[in-house]
């Protein structure tokens, strides 16, 4: 709610206490000095805010080498996430503020607080008036009314807002030119090195005029400055150390190492039995046009510039279709579903004219291989008319041909079967008309008979079994950013995906292109349930991305979902429940029963959010659907969100108000380099094991050689170790089609006609085919001279005899990680070799090995391989005593099992 408070700046600029919130100067105290803070031009303000430090106000030193102690996490990557005219105070309660500027024409503006500078609260972007921008803010406080203005430029007016809590804020209004005083200051800057400024013929120019506001604080705030910065700095160096470049020098002179393991059964504890699962987004063409195993594209005709964010004018209800021979227009009059209303509509002055779709990228076929092709027609005279329909190869040859009769002057859907003669992999299809006329199309599809189990509607099969392959305990869709969309109208809707393809409600792609929903909730959840794999529905709290682009709504999350909306939404999410697991005959458990389910899907798990801003608009709406959710669906485990990255502010506030509201699991999203995951192995380890349990819903180590793939394995060991906290963990994003990729690294690559696994699939492989319920815990000692070394803590190595440095490095390169399953007391051992040297296992199994056969797994390769052979041996009686040399950069896995009857 807003109070309409005016308070002209002038009335302010007289009243006691003002201006309280520019620093004191206090020359008589040695130990203060002077804070610029500033963001520079040069990088429209992406890389933060910064800090430079003078005594005198004449000299001033960088702190923290410019490093950005605030960032801007409003709107889109790239053209977003500005800080412009930042304007830093301390406010009455001592408690630093900044209020700053996110570009030139937003009707919002920014404001976030830190107790020290270095860790910041909640961003919040609070709205203007329509039309309104906002530059240049200044800050003061009136200690009489205990309101804070802000004062600031909006186009050629000069207008001011006041607040009492950086909450509520009334509305702007003007004042007079001579009433804005900006006291910011411009100060000579030493440029920082690696400065972009600093480039060919700046080389003798060694300081910036940067304009900025003061502040004046004790000097040990500097130090605390550098030492954040430093700290931040130096553990990213170490990270960037883990490089396979730097092995040889690393790790030269140190011979072969041994590795000694002893098994503690005795400390043995229960682990998430469904660790490993797999994230699916339709980002890289993961849905329509990969995974979803329909073959023409746009066959809705609901292509539109809006999907490419009007960047494509190509890209329309014609993309993908050319006409031969007839006229082709598209028309929206008299639609087959509101949903879907643009149609085409063919005129063929004679016969002979076609209608073509090349697919993506052409359609593939397979010689003998069955094809459904369906459509919906309309022929405006009633008249019948007939259509040749054909697959045809590059060179004209026609592959497969069938005819079809349309005659209904309503919307009907005609189905023909095609049989392929030669394999084609890039075919097309074309609608050839026989008689002359008008004829209206809508849905043209064409399917593979064998789509993954033959489902209908069904998924790709080559690409469902290598997922399938993994053995996934869970499968999280939609995403990733395509849950909360770009922006409000693009959040994903589950109930606009469900029932005949033709009803369902297709949309922009937040990766700039388009979905079709024809692979959507009720084709996810049938394949988890073919696959076993607990489905995992990711549903947007109520807020779309945070990186949306910015609309005439504005941008980043501000743009909640109204709340006299909410009630709807969070409805709708707890009809998703009873659509899941409802039974037959209530209201949503029959429309997932007429889509051939009458059984239910025992849906366990809901995420709500995806890596959100932490917002106080966000917190509202994940209360309201959290709550709603525990209390009708108690036994369901909510997942929540802890945005985007292993820290900072959302991570921080993310997880207090999930600590706060005992929100079972929470949603951590990490991509990092391999040295990060190689140096964070220990990141759980200390997690409180009293407050919520940690879903790794994405993370990747930016790289797809074996390098980063055992990086990743060795954190996977981590995480088994730690698997009583983590549940789940699934690798991003899973698929992509070659060529059409918006992110990389990937786990599976694809085209029309090949599956490219990664050697960090395998890895994913190993580690899901090989889970336990069960972790037992061991002590890892390495040696490389004859002294053996001091224990270690559980499951990590240590070593001794080497220089400080390779003692550190050896450690974290040899992971272990020891489960068992229960139920049949299978033991899966994992040992993964990141050294470029041999390393001996010594590993007694005791008892665990009796009356078992022991199988053995390795992959290993050269660090920068992309692609490495997962060698397997044949199965031998298990003998308790495991002796064996591992390679240089090796995953090897022992499966421990049962021997047959
Ligand atoms: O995995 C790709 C993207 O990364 C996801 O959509 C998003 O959640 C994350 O930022």
């Amino acid at each position: 709610m807003k109070r309409v408070l005016f308070l002209a700046l002038a009335s302010l600029a007289s009243l006691p206490g003002y201006p309280q919130s520019h620093p004191q100067s206090s020359p008589n105290n040695p130990d203060s000095v002077f804070l610029f803070s500033y963001a520079t031009p040069k990088d429209n303000g992406h890389s933060g805010l910064h800090f430079a430090w003078s005594a005198d106000k004449k000299t001033w030193t960088l702190v923290g080498n410019e490093y950005g102690y605030l960032k801007s996490d409003y709107g889109e990557w790239g053209s977003q996430k500005q800080i412009n005219s930042p304007y830093l105070f301390q406010d009455h309660d001592g408690q630093w503020r900044c209020v700053w500027s996110l570009n030139t024409s937003t009707n919002q503006f920014a404001t976030a607080a830190s107790t020290n500078l270095t860790n910041w609260g909640r961003q919040s972007y609070p709205y203007l008036e329509q039309n309104q921008s906002f530059r240049q803010p200044v800050v003061h406080y009136d200690n009489t009314t205990k309101d804070y203005s802000i004062a600031f430029i909006s186009g050629d007016q000069y207008l001011v807002t006041t607040t009492k809590d950086f909450k509520v804020f009334n509305p702007a209004t003007p004042i007079p030119a001579s009433q804005y005083t900006d006291d910011r200051v411009t100060a000579t800057l030493p440029q920082a090195p690696g400065s972009l400024s600093s480039g060919p013929g700046t080389e003798n120019i060694p300081t910036v005029a940067i304009t900025g506001n003061l502040s004046k604080v004790p000097r040990q705030v500097i130090a605390k400055l550098n030492q954040f910065s430093q700290q931040v700095e130096s553990k990213a160096s170490q990270a960037r150390e883990e490089n396979p470049k730097n092995d040889s020098l690393r790790f030269a002179g140190i011979p072969s190492v041994a590795a000694t393991i002893t098994l503690q059964p005795e400390k043995r504890k229960p682990i998430s039995d469904r660790l490993i699962g797999v994230f699916f987004e339709d980002i890289n063409y993961a849905a329509d046009g990969g995974l979803y195993a329909e073959l023409l594209q746009n066959r809705d005709f609901e292509y539109t510039p809006h999907d490419r964010k009007y960047n494509d004018t190509a890209w329309n209800s014609k993309h993908s279709w050319t006409a031969k021979g007839l006229g082709f227009t598209i028309d929206s009059s008299a639609p087959l579903h509101p949903n879907n209303p643009h149609y085409a509509v063919l005129n063929a002055a004679s016969s002979g004219g076609a209608l073509i779709n090349s697919g993506y990228d052409g359609i593939p076929l397979k010689k003998g291989g069955q094809y459904e092709c369906s459509l919906f027609a309309r022929s405006p005279d009633g008249k019948s008319k007939d259509m040749l329909i054909k697959l045809v190869a590059q060179d004209g040859s026609v592959l497969a041909q069938a005819t079809l009769q349309t005659h209904a002057q309503q919307w009907q859907k005609y189905t023909v079967r095609l049989t392929a003669r030669a394999d084609a992999a890039n075919a097309r299809l074309e609608l050839q008309m026989s008689t002359a006329g008008r004829l209206m199309l809508d849905m043209v599809s064409l399917f593979p008979k064998n789509t993954f189990k033959s489902r209908s509607n069904g998924m790709r099969a080559d690409l469902a079994e290598a997922i399938a392959a993994i053995h996934p305990g869970f499968i999280r869709f939609p995403g990733g950013c395509v849950s909360h969309g770009d922006g409000l109208d693009n959040i994903y809707r589950w109930k606009n995906t469900v029932g005949p393809i033709e009803t369902r409600k297709p949309q922009p792609n937040i990766w700039r292109y388009h979905q079709s929903v024809g692979l959507g909730f009720f084709e996810y959840f049938q394949y988890c349930e073919d696959i076993g794999a607990e489905p995992l529905p990711v549903i947007a709290a109520g807020v779309p991305c945070q990186n949306s682009s910015l609309t005439a709504k504005g941008g980043g999350q501000q743009g909640g979902i109204p709340i006299s909306e909410m009630d709807q939404y969070v409805q709708d999410i707890l009809d998703l429940v009873e659509w899941a697991n409802g039974p037959a005959t209530s209201k949503w458990g029959k429309v997932r029963a007429a889509s051939g389910h009458p059984a239910t899907f025992h849906l366990k798990y809901i995420g709500i959010g995806n890596e959100d801003l932490i917002s106080d608009v966000f917190e509202e709406r994940f209360t309201m659907i959290y709550k709603a959710v525990r209390q009708k669906y108690p036994d369901l485990t909510v997942i929540g969100t802890v945005g985007p990255f292993y820290m900072g502010t959302d991570y921080e506030q993310g997880w207090a108000l999930a600590s706060r509201l005992k929100v079972p699991i929470v949603d951590e999203h990490y991509y990092e380099s391999p040295g990060w995951f190689i140096d964070n192995q220990g990141f759980y380890d200390q997690y409180d094991r009293t407050k919520p349990k940690v879903y790794l819903g994405e993370y990747a180590s930016w790289g797809n050689t074996l390098f980063n793939a055992l990086s990743e394995a060795l954190y996977l060991t981590s995480l088994e170790r730690n698997g009583d906290v983590v549940q789940m963990a699934s690798y991003a994003p899973l698929l992509a089609r070659e060529k059409h990729t918006q992110w990389n690294p990937d786990l599976i690559y694809f085209n029309n006609t090949e599956v490219r696994p990664t050697v960090n699939y395998e890895v994913q492989k190993l580690f899901g085919n090989n889970a336990g319920n069960e972790y037992l815990p061991s002590i890892v000692e390495l040696s490389v001279a004859p002294t053996v070394q001091p224990s270690a803590p559980t499951g990590q190595a240590t070593a001794s005899s080497t220089p400080q440095d390779d003692l550190q490095a050896l450690r974290k390169r040899v992971g272990v990680s020891v489960v068992r399953d229960t139920a049949n007391g299978a033991v899966f051992i994992k040992v993964v070799n990141l050294l470029p040297l041999a390393t001996t296992v010594k590993l007694d199994l005791g008892d665990l090995a009796k009356g078992r056969q022991a199988e053995k797994y390795v992959l290993h390769g050269l660090p920068n391989d992309k692609t490495a052979p997962l060698k397997v041996s044949a199965a031998v009686p298990a003998s308790n005593i495991l002796n064996e040399t591992l390679p240089p950069y090796s995953l090897t896995v022992w499966r421990i099992i049962p021997s047959p009857h």
